[in-house]
């Protein structure tokens, strides 16, 4: 699976977009170590704050089936209807669900949609961050 090949699933993912209140799409492509992929996408609600992003779908999804080791994740977003033109960063709840489950070796992937990506890292978008090794301490 290389980075772009997972930049499409993302691209693919974000068509299931529910977004009736921003009309902006995100869709996200998780690799497993083992090699699987789940894709998620952002699903909105008329009380704002039970939006789901679509990494976090993309995550719970891939929790519940049990996954817990990530290699990489694709994230794209835009305004549905128009070609994908910015990269979508994710959220800061989306920043410390992946801090769950990631650590810095986890690539993070995102794109424009023109066949080019940019790969960052988990401390570049969280650094100082929260995790459960602090609730061992
Ligand atoms: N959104 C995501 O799905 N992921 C992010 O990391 C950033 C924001 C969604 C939430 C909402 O449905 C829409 O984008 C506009 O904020």
């Amino acid at each position: 699976m290389t980075p772009i090949e997972l930049v499409n699933l993302a691209i693919a993912a974000r068509e299931h977009a529910y977004v009736p209140y921003s009309g902006f799409g995100v869709g996200a492509a998780l690799l497993t170590k083992g090699g699987k992929v789940y894709q998620g996408c952002n699903i909105e609600n008329a009380a704002y704050g039970p939006t789901n992003c679509a990494e976090r779908t993309a995550f719970f999804t891939a929790v519940y089936e049990g996954e817990r080791d990530f290699e990489a994740i694709a994230v794209v977003g835009g305004k549905m209807g128009q070609p994908i033109s910015e990269l979508c960063a994710p959220c800061g709840v989306c920043r410390q669900v992946i801090r769950e489950f990631c650590n810095d070796d986890f690539k993070i992937y995102l794109s424009k949609g023109d066949n080019t990506f940019e790969e960052i890292s988990l401390t570049h978008l969280l650094p100082f961050s929260f995790s459960k090794a602090d609730l061992d301490k």
